[in-house]
């Protein structure tokens, strides 16, 4: 049996062979089928691309049904276990884990680029007191864009590499810039002894003391969670990514995009409705009628589906598992028996079973990041600053496909036909139209 498709175009007759490759068909292979001679041909018509791939990649494999992620084909378990953040960033961006050198080589670049000019911090003190980080850390990552001009010879390999350390470096100073201003403290200075989630936590949390000390514990398991959100293949985020990315201006302005993207409920803004949404469940009791509201349709279980996992989550297991670590240093976090009990209840209910809905990356990160001291504007920037190594590794192979060009997608126009311009006075008043 051949690996092609025929098609028969029952409007005329005509039969069609098309090859699948990778398993899929060229949409484009869909425009030979016309009617006549001046038929523009078939397109595709998929919205939110349920079902359409918009790019080859080597980055991310996700199995949905399984539960399966992996980067550049190494199991998340094992580099949540074995690995840290920095070398999983370098393994997303460069494809193969890092020597010895070459990963010196990367954490020096990166601990020594974590400055921002000086001139940031005017951006930032512009800002309200009460203004949410994530709207302080998209206005900023695309300011920096004009503080490294050179950044837009976007093909000049080493002028890429040096962007993409700088934003890697930088976003967590942006951050905790942004954290400190949000409680009117003063920005703290990266210290360049300490790891790449000991120092971000030393720019959020320093103080008078001299020299800030960060918990093992806590260092560690923010160093994991880093892993857990370094990339997820072709999300809402990353798409955004590729498509601004894609008319070729400097990264740091696709970065904004992207960051804007994941700003959203439904993408990772998410992990900060879920906090908000078991501090109003409050109690054990209340679960039920929770639950029984959602299947009505009244809101989401937010930190639940996936449209990609249709089984649970990997990265939930594992996060759902650091909780226990975290909690022998600060103290369990009550949310988490309201998490807990939600899921068992979600888990066993058909509407839930029915849609293969599990918990998601969103769901138990929260209440540690609320346990950690974070209040839950930041959650979404934790999620932005590991996410910026998945974005700039697309952005990268976006650039480097020799099958990309500028993202413009077609559409199917359902508008009125040709109609005459009326003067005002000939108008009836018309009724809306979408
Ligand atoms: C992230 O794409 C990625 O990889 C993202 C991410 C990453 O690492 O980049 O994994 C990070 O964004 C995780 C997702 C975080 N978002 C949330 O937790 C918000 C709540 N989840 C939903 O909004 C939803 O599940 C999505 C957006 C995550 C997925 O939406 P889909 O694939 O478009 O699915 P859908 O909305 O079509 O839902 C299918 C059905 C619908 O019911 P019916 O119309 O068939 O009756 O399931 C229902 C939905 O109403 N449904 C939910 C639900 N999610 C889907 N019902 C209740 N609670 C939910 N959370």
């Amino acid at each position: 049996m051949a690996d092609t498709l025929t098609i028969t175009d029952n409007r005329t007759g005509r039969t069609y062979e098309v090859p699948i490759d990778d398993g899929a068909v060229r949409a484009m292979e869909f425009r030979q089928i016309k009617v006549s001679d001046d038929d523009f041909g078939l397109m595709v018509y998929d919205p939110a691309f349920m079902n359409t791939a918009s790019c080859k990649s080597r980055i991310t494999y996700i199995d949905g049904d399984k539960g399966i992620l992996r980067y550049r084909g190494y199991p998340i378990e094992q580099l949540a276990e074995q690995s840290n953040y920095l070398e999983v960033a370098y393994l997303i961006v460069n494809g193969e884990l890092p020597t010895r050198e070459q990963y010196d080589r990367w954490v020096h670049d990166i601990t020594y680029r974590t400055l921002i000019h000086e001139n940031i911090k005017k951006f930032v003190d512009g800002f309200h007191h009460d203004a949410h980080p994530m709207g302080m850390l998209v206005s900023t990552v695309a300011a920096l864009s004009t503080f490294y001009p050179e950044s837009k010879h976007i093909f000049d390999e080493e002028t890429r590499r040096l962007q993409i350390i700088r934003l890697i470096a930088k976003m967590p100073t942006l951050a905790a810039f942004a954290y400190r201003h949000s409680l009117g403290q003063p920005y703290v200075y990266p210290d360049n002894d300490l790891s790449f989630t000991g120092n971000l936590l030393n720019m959020l949390y320093k103080m008078s003391e001299a020299k800030y000390q960060p918990h093992p514990v806590l260092e560690r398991a923010l160093d994991v969670l880093f892993i857990l959100h370094a990339d997820h293949e072709q999300n809402c985020s990353a798409n955004a990514m590729r498509a601004v990315g894609s008319s070729h201006p400097d990264p740091f302005s696709a970065i904004a995009a992207a960051c804007a993207a994941l700003y959203g409920p439904l993408h990772c803004g998410a992990n900060e409705e879920v906090l908000r949404m078991l501090t109003q469940i409050g109690s054990l009791d209340r679960i039920p009628a929770f639950i029984e509201r959602v299947k009505g349709g009244e809101g989401l279980l937010m930190g639940f589906g996936h449209r990609i996992y249709k089984n649970y989550d990997p990265r939930a297991s594992i996060i759902k598992e650091m909780a226990h670590q975290v909690f022998e240093v600060t103290g369990r976090n009550p949310l988490l028996d309201i998490a807990l009990e939600l899921e068992r209840i979600a888990l066993e209910d058909e509407y839930f079973i029915k849609r293969k809905l599990y918990p998601n990356v969103d769901f138990y990160s929260g209440i540690i990041y609320q346990s950690m001291g974070f209040p839950v504007e930041m959650f979404p920037v934790l999620f932005a600053i590991p996410r910026t190594a998945g974005w700039v590794a697309q952005w990268q192979e976006m650039l480097l496909d020799s099958e990309q060009k500028i993202a413009r997608p077609r559409q199917l126009y359902l508008g009125y036909d040709q109609r005459d311009y009326l003067p005002t006075g000939q108008r009836e008043k018309q009724s809306a139209v979408a």
